[in-house]
């Protein structure tokens, strides 16, 4: 079957996409014609060679999305390259499991800034480009996690929280734009991240709080995604979409 091609000639910047959610975010977003910039800490090598065995091209930069002066730098290289940018997906995220008697400050601060800050950062970085299309879609991902009782991620869920607040403030701000914001929460995704810090036991207990009795994959998120950074999403902002399997709450 056919892709649908409802994503040709915008550029797609994709946060994290060296591996897991953001690599099939970039794949599923390209597959539907997006031109996508792939951003990650480390250079996204695997990103790019199955972006160009799959036909596409794109552009694979290493940036800290934590960074102001690196985001900044992102900004202007596609401003450059391409002249406008089109969707961003902020999809950049750590997630150490750390109980509050063992939470130090520099861990907090550093969850809060490379899941929450670099959203505002990369905003900053690529909205001149983004407005002067006058056409816009800003993606945050954010988790069904912020309304579990699972211990040790206190600080991820405030990050996480954040980024719903963020988004909803931000929908404000740009709809006169064209612009639309919105915040997609993914369940418990077998990512290499997530087979960091979760023995398979907890994978499978996770599954079965969810109507759907599977574990996400990342290839689960690609529709949602696709469909808020389309044309069709274009009354919808401002939201908090859980893509989770129907994660009990
Ligand atoms: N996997 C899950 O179960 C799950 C569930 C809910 C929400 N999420 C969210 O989805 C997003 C992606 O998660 P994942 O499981 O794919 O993670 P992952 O660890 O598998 O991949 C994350 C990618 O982000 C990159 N990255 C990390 N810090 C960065 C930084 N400072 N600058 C640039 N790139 C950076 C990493 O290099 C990596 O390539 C995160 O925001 C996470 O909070 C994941």
């Amino acid at each position: 079957m056919s892709v649908p091609q409802t994503h040709t000639g915008r550029v797609a910047v994709i946060t994290g996409a060296g591996r897991g959610i953001g690599q099939a975010l970039a794949l599923g977003l390209a597959a539907r014609g997006a031109t996508v910039v792939a951003v990650d800490l480390h250079h996204p090598d695997e990103t790019m060679s199955l972006l160009g065995e799959a036909g596409h091209t794109g552009l694979g930069l290493v940036a800290d999305v934590s960074d102001p002066v690196q985001t900044a730098a992102v900004g202007d290289r596609i401003a450059r390259e391409f002249g406008h940018a089109d969707i961003l997906v902020n999809n950049a995220g750590i997630f150490p499991f750390v109980d509050i008697d063992d939470l130090d400050y520099e861990t907090w601060r550093r969850v809060l800034a490379v899941n929450l800050d670099s959203q505002f950062l990369m905003v900053k970085a690529v909205l001149p480009a983004m407005k002067a299309g006058r056409w816009g879609r800003i993606i945050n991902l954010t988790s069904n996690s912020i309304l579990s009782n699972a211990s040790g991620i206190s600080h991820y869920m405030a990050s996480k929280m954040g980024n719903i607040g963020f988004s909803r403030g931000l929908a404000n701000d740009l709809a006169p734009f064209g612009i639309t914001v919105n915040a997609v929460g993914p369940t418990l995704t077998v990512t290499p991240g997530v087979r960091e810090v979760h023995p398979p036991e907890a994978l499978v207990a996770f599954a079965q709080a969810q109507a759907i009795k599977r574990n996400g994959l990342p290839e689960d998120l690609v529709g949602t995604v696709a469909f808020l950074s389309s044309d069709d999403a274009s009354f919808v902002t401002g939201q908090t979409l859980m893509a989770d399997g129907g994660y009990a709450r």
